[in-house]
C-alpha cells in the first residue's frame, strides 16, 4: 500500500532522510520512531507531496507518487499533525467537513459525515458543531483533528506526533481510543512519535530512524527480543526492556492446563498481559495464578517458572 525505496531527501547540503526502505501493507500500523531532527516528519511529508523527495521511489496502491497531482493525493490521504491544523475562525463542524466539501459532496453528504464523525471520536454534535478550536481542550481538538483527517474516508492515515503535545492522561485516553478506531477501520497507518511506549502499544511494524537512516525495523516484539545495537536498546527502555515484552504478551497464550494440586487463590482473566500476572504475583506474594475466562471460569495456571522461561525461549527464538 505504502512503499519507500530507496528514498533520500537532502535540504541543500544536509541529508535529512539517507536511502530508507519500508512497507507499510493495506490495514497495517506502521509507527516511525527516533530521536529529534532524524528524519521523521520529513518522511511522512514526502509521502503526500508537503516535500518533494530527493532521490528514490515512494508508491502508493502500485503508483509512483510522481504521478498524482499533489492536490488530489493529499484529498486522499488523511493528515494529522501535534498543532492540529484546525482553522481558527471556523467551527468544529466546518473544520471536519472541509475535504468533503472541496470534493463537492453535497451540503446534506457533508453535515451527515461529519455527525457520524464527531461521534465516532466521542464529540456530541450538540456540544461541539458549533464550537471554535480555541473553545476546545487540547484532547478534543486533537479528536477534531483525527476526525477532520477521517472525513472523506482516505485509506491512508499519516499521523505525526498527534498526541505530542497532551498530558500523559489524556494522552493514554486517546491511543486506546486510536486503537479501538484502526481495529475497526483498518486504514493504512504511518505514526510518527518519539515516544517508544506509544509505538510499542499501537503499531504492527515498527521502524527506528536515527540520524535519516533505518536502524531497525521489525515487529514490536521481535525489536525488544533482538534490538540491534545498544541505541535502540537504549530506545526500548534497557533494563525496562523485559517488562515491556512482557506487556505485549497475553497471560493465555502461556498458560499450562490445570495440575492436580489445589488452584491459585489469586485470578487472573486469560486476556491479561504477563506484565500484569507478573505484578499481581509480586502484590499477592504468589507465584503461581488462576487463569479464568470472561465469566471467572477457571480455564488454566499461569506460574512464574513458566513466564521466565518462556521469556528465555523468546530470547533465543524470535517468533516474528
Ligand atoms: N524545510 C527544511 N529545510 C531545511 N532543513 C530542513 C527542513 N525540514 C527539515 N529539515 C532538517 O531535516 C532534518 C530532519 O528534520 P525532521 O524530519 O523534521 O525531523 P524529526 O521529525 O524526526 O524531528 C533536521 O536536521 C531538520 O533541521
Ligand atoms: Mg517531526
Amino acid at each position: 500500500m505504502i512503499e519507500l525505496s530507496h528514498v533520500s531527501k537532502q535540504f541543500g547540503d544536509e541529508t535529512a532522510v539517507d536511502d530508507i526502505s519500508l512497507r507499510v501493507p493495506k490495514g497495517k500500523f506502521c509507527a516511525l520512531v527516533g530521536t529529534s531532527g532524524c528524519g521523521k516528519s520529513t518522511t511522512l511529508r514526502m509521502i503526500n507531496r508537503l516535500i518533494e523527495h530527493s532521490e528514490g521511489d515512494i508508491i502508493l496502491d502500485g503508483q509512483a507518487i510522481d504521478v498524482y497531482d499533489p492536490v488530489k493525493l493529499r484529498r486522499r490521504i488523511g493528515y494529522v499533525i501535534q498543532h492540529t491544523g484546525l482553522f481558527p475562525h471556523w467551527t468544529v463542524a466546518r473544520n471536519i467537513g472541509l475535504v468533503p466539501q472541496l470534493l463537492k459532496w453535497s451540503a446534506a453528504d457533508v453535515q451527515s459525515r461529519v455527525a457520524e464523525l464527531m461521534q465516532l471520536l466521542g464529540l456530541p454534535v450538540d456540544e461541539f458543531a458549533h464550537k471554535y478550536p480555541h473553545q476546545l481542550s487540547g484532547g478534543q481538538a486533537q479528536r477534531v483533528g483525527v476526525a477532520r483527517a477521517l472525513a472523506a474516508d482516505p485509506d491512508i492515515l499519516l499521523m505525526d506526533e498527534p498526541f505530542g503535545a497532551l498530558d500523559p492522561i489524556t494522552r493514554e485516553k486517546l491511543q486506546d481510543e486510536l486503537a479501538k478506531l484502526q481495529a475497526r477501520l483498518h486504514k493504512t497507518v504511518l505514526f510518527v512519535t518519539h515516544d517508544m511506549d506509544e509505538a510499542l502499544k499501537l503499531a504492527d511494524h515498527l521502524v527506528v530512524m536515527r540520524e535519516g537512516r533505518i536502524v531497525q525495523q521489525g515487529s514490536p516484539l521481535a525489536l525488544l527480543q533482538n534490538p540491534a545495537d545498544p541505541f535502540v536498546e537504549s530506545l526500548l527502555g534497557g533494563l525496562e526492556r523485559g517488562l515491556k515484552q512482557a506487556a505485549l504478551t497475553r497471560v493465555k497464550d502461556h498458560m499450562t492446563s490445570m495440575g492436580p494440586t489445589l488452584p491459585a487463590p489469586s485470578r487472573i482473566p486469560g486476556t491479561f498481559s504477563l506484565r500484569q500476572a507478573l505484578s499481581m504475583m509480586l502484590r499477592d506474594h504468589s507465584d503461581r495464578l488462576t487463569v479464568v475466562d470472561q465469566h471467572d471460569v477457571p480455564v488454566g495456571e499461569l506460574s512464574l517458572r513458566r513466564i521466565i522461561k518462556e521469556a528465555q525461549l523468546d530470547n533465543g527464538n524470535p517468533r516474528e
